[in-house]
């Protein structure tokens, strides 16, 4: 996992305020819930009591009130009330639970992962998500495989022609997407299985953004092509747009085995012409993602679940000139960890207090002027300090 980013978790609408929502992101047990003032919380969800979790409780007043014997949670963490002691008893400070950055964005619910900092950065989102006006509508669900496998599978598309055919939906796709009016669709299974030509790729980088276009094509007939734009944003963002469909899939890690997908899939460009109203328009999308969630993700899991290694990185791919998005996102992701680590190595030296006194050296003092801040320059990833920052680099 790349620390220091923010991670959409669940759409914002399915944070409630009068229950409590429980999820299970970025290795920890999460409870969510919104505040009197309808402001969103999110907080660990293992009560330092007896460790139930709160998830499973209910609101009571301003706080998450635990399921196992009542004690309460207030929006800063504190536990307000403990109903076995009375009301009035002394509580004690440490009784708490920790409370993590959350924002709503883009329809969704952002967890801040990453070292503390006084302003936290904006959350990173393509114009092709964050000013996107088509209607759409948002489906999540869970799959055993690891982040990296499930981006990598979103990074390209010449794996479509092999893994998802000849399932009866995909039939719909041929008719529909592939297949040409002249013959009434019926040409659409083979247009669709002779493209297996990746032409014309260009891949740009601006900032945290990779977006990579290219032609799906069919050699032997270069009209019969597709014309893709991934546009992937770091942590897991990954947006897809052709002439037919456009979709944007959040892949946030669950913990080092899972992977909460999270795709919205927007109104289809033909029929907007002909369906007025906005909620007729959000039908087709809605369906899709069902399709998507039942029959064409569930093809992509079932290879993705048997892929060795089961995490993606630097070098267990041999990848061909069209990987170039796979192996950039490799690069980056590798580059982000460990600038992450290296931060967290500084920060950790420059809180450490200084030693209470020094052996003499062989050599008189002031051939070792102390710096100007009287701290010691900072020790390499070797010492004690550096081992978290060496294990923050493994974090994945
Ligand atoms: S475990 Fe939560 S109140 Fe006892
Ligand atoms: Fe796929």
């Amino acid at each position: 996992m790349i620390p220091n980013q923010w991670y959409p978790i669940l759409p914002a609408e399915e944070v409630r305020n009068d229950k409590p929502t429980g999820v299970r992101r970025m290795g920890q047990e999460l409870v969510l819930w919104r505040d009197l003032d309808g402001n969103l919380v999110c907080q660990g969800a293992r009560c330092p009591h007896k460790g139930a979790n709160l998830a499973d409780g209910r609101m009571k007043g301003n706080a998450v009130e635990c399921p196992y014997h009542g004690f309460r949670y207030g929006p800063d963490g504190g536990c307000k009330a403990i109903p076995s002691l009375g009301a009035g008893a002394r509580i004690p400070g440490s009784l708490r639970v920790p409370v993590h950055p959350v924002r709503e964005a883009h329809g969704l619910v952002w967890l801040w992962w990453g070292e503390e900092r006084a302003g936290l950065p904006d959350i990173q989102a393509a114009p092709e998500v964050a000013d996107n006006p088509k209607v759409h509508s948002t489906l999540h669900w869970t799959r055993p495989v690891h982040y990296t496998r499930y981006i990598e599978s979103l990074l390209e598309f010449y794996h479509i022609t092999y893994v998802h055919r000849d399932h009866w939906f995909n039939y719909i796709d041929y008719l529909f997407l592939y297949g040409t009016p002249r013959k009434l669709g019926l040409d659409g299974k083979e247009r669709y299985l002779s493209a297996t030509k990746i032409a014309n790729h260009h891949l740009e980088t601006e900032g945290q953004t990779l977006r990579y276009s290219f032609d799906h094509q069919d050699e032997a007939d270069p009209k019969n092509t597709t014309h893709y734009v991934i546009t992937f944003t770091f942590p897991c963002q990954v947006h897809v747009r052709t002439e037919q469909f456009e979709a944007t899939s959040w892949l946030v890690p669950v913990d080092d085995g899972h992977t909460e997908h999270i795709l919205r899939w927007y109104e289809y460009p033909a029929f907007k012409p002909v369906l007025r109203s906005e909620k007729l328009r959000r039908i087709l999308p809605w369906m899709s993602l069902y399709m998507e969630k039942w029959i064409q993700d569930v093809q992509d899991v079932r290879i993705m679940e048997r892929q060795e290694p089961k995490i993606s990185e630097g070098g267990v791919s041999k990848f061909t000139p069209v990987d170039e998005l796979n192996a950039k996102y490799l690069a980056m992701r590798s580059r982000l960890i460990q600038e992450a680590a290296e931060s967290k190595a500084a920060k950790e030296t420059a809180a450490e207090p200084l030693p209470a006194a020094e052996e003499p050296g062989p050599e008189p003092a002031a051939n070792h002027p102390a710096p100007a801040n009287g701290r010691r320059t900072a020790k390499p990833a070797a010492n004690g300090k550096g081992l978290s920052a060496v294990r923050a680099s493994r974090a994945r």
